[in-house]
């Protein structure tokens, strides 16, 4: 029997899960939360939802409607207080990200969930996508020997749209975007980080009101180091969402350039290897998550991208953040 969901948010993000949830067999939305009366009727003309599966509050909703899980597509700031009301309730949290937008929210949302014995899983969708996919199983088969060095470059005209909160915040470009980039570094390396260094600007042509441009250099676990450049109001030539990626490592490199894959191993390698790297077929990244959540219920078992693992991820970002607002390295234990 499908898994019945309250969706909470019907912004953009919103209206992507109503329709992800639509085409899944596992999962249905019987309700919706949303104060903004615009988007619901926007809605109810879109999806055909009735007036009675629309409320004001998340309380309301958990009164009026019979549900498994609260999907949760409200802004960072409200991510807490969805997620208690829905423990509270004995339902599980389907999440997108970033998991909060401070570490004592977030930390306080982990504990909560795990209180309660309910799942709490973050949409980190990048990491579903085949290149990190295919990446992860090369490293762990040795393909490119010990890794020792990550580099991602991602240049894009990011949130573009005037007067949302991706525009108007500070340093929406780090915790909204790169904690997806930067949750894949941790996937694909298979390594958490210890402290990172951050330099952090805007362009004059740029039309955040935060810096959304920056030099980022992390430390991983064995000494590993990943370096994140980035520039959100690039307006020449564009990376793909992923980013660009060279991986280097004591038998080589694995690269992604618009996403293609290649593996290569030239200096004093007996036979030279140039290699075009086959991903992996992998299923809509979207439909991936609602199959992995589903599944960590049926399964009694913790989701990929549990909150207490994201807590890491989201870790990355303010950790960045701090360096940069305070001019020094911050140890991500600080955190
Ligand atoms: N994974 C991705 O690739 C991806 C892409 C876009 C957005 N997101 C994330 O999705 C979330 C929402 O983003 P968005 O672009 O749709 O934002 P948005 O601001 O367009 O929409 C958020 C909606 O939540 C509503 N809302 C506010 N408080 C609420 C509450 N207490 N209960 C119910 N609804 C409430 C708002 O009225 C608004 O309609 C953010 O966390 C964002 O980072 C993720």
């Amino acid at each position: 029997m499908a898994l019945k969901a309250i969706l909470a948010g019907l912004g953009g993000r919103g209206f992507h899960w109503f329709e992800q949830c639509r085409k899944h067999a596992g999962t249905e939305v019987v309700a919706a939360v949303e104060p903004n009366a615009e988007r619901r009727a926007l809605a109810i003309k879109q999806f055909g939802l009735k007036e009675s599966q629309l409320f004001n509050s998340l309380e309301e909703a958990i009164k009026g409607a019979k549900a498994d899980f609260v999907l949760d597509v409200t802004p960072p700031a409200v991510h807490r207080k969805v997620a208690e009301a829905a423990f509270k309730a004995g339902l599980h949290v389907l999440g997108e990200k970033p998991l909060s937008d401070n570490m004592t929210d977030a930390r306080a949302v982990v504990k909560a969930g795990e209180k309660a014995g309910l799942k709490h899983m973050i949409t980190q969708n990048y990491r579903f996508s085949a290149p990190p996919r295919t990446t992860r199983k090369l490293i762990e088969h040795n393909a490119i020997g010990a890794i020792g060095q990550c580099d991602v470059r991602f240049y894009r005209p990011w949130a573009d749209h005037p007067g949302s909160h991706y525009v108007t915040e500070p340093y929406m470009f780090i915790n909204d975007m790169m904690v997806h980039h930067f949750d894949m570094m941790r996937y694909v390396l298979g390594l958490n980080p210890l402290n990172v260094v951050a330099h952090t600007w805007n362009h004059s042509w740029g039309w955040h009101k935060g810096d959304a441009a920056h030099a980022i250099v992390f430390e991983f676990e064995g000494g590993v180091h990943g370096t994140h450049t980035a520039v959100g109001c690039e307006v020449g030539e564009q990376t793909n969402w992923n980013g660009d990626w060279f991986i280097s490592g004591s038998k080589g490199s694995i690269t992604w350039t618009l996403d293609a894959i290649r593996r290569q191993y030239l200096h004093k390698a007996n036979p030279q290897v140039r290699e075009e790297v086959t991903p992996l077929a992998v299923p809509d990244v979207s439909q991936a998550i609602l199959d992995e959540f589903a599944a960590a219920i049926a399964e009694d078992r913790e989701p990929e991208c549990s909150s207490a693992d994201n807590v890491h991820s989201l870790a990355m970002a303010l950790a960045a953040i701090r360096s940069a607002k305070e001019g020094r390295k911050v140890r991500i234990d600080e955190m």
